[in-house]
């Protein structure tokens, strides 16, 4: 499939992407993909066990080249991976796509996302990583966006239905 994506999900991890991407796509008529799918795919491997075996850097690689791939070849909804925001070269061809950032608060996260193993980011103290990666990461997130969402106390439908409005 060619084509460039009718609308790229980004935010952080447990926010609700790939839930509401998928409402999103149901909605459009559209397919739903996501990186962390296709790395997970392609690699054989969870994305917690290439943290492990590989590090960190070397999943930001390969989820740079899947974001480059999908962004370029996919006409329907993508989301990103939570991080995919701090490579410069993945914001610069974000500057070119419909973007919508969703957003929630510190609290709100420490609520969804618990002590989630599967989350490598977040294994030792989540409300202090929260924080920490929230401040790192807010104004990526922010200069990629054409819109902002907040999914603060809404359910996955209402969050699907404001990203409609704003598109
Ligand atoms: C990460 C978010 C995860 C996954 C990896 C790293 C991050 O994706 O790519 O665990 O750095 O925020 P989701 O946002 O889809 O959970």
């Amino acid at each position: 499939m060619t084509g460039v994506p009718v609308v790229v999900l980004v935010g952080p991890m447990g926010v609700g992407k790939s839930t509401v991407g998928r409402l999103l796509a149901d909605r459009l008529g559209v397919a739903y993909r996501d990186t962390d799918d296709d790395i997970v795919t392609a690699e054989g491997r969870t994305v917690a066990e290439i943290f492990v075996d590989d590090g960190e850097p070397a999943f930001r690689a390969l989820e740079r080249q899947a974001v480059h791939a999908a962004l370029a070849g996919h006409d329907g909804v993508l989301a990103l991976g939570g991080g995919a925001v701090l490579d410069d070269g993945t914001r610069a061809r974000l500057a070119a796509h419909r973007v919508v950032y969703l957003s929630m608060d510190v609290e709100e996260a420490v609520r969804r996302t618990g002590l989630n193993a599967a989350r490598p980011l977040l294994a030792v103290n989540p409300r202090r990583q929260w924080r920490e990666l929230m401040e790192a990461r807010r104004p990526l997130y922010e200069e990629v966006a054409t819109a902002v969402v907040a999914t603060d106390g809404r359910t996955p439908d209402e969050v699907a239905r404001a990203v409609l409005d704003a598109l």
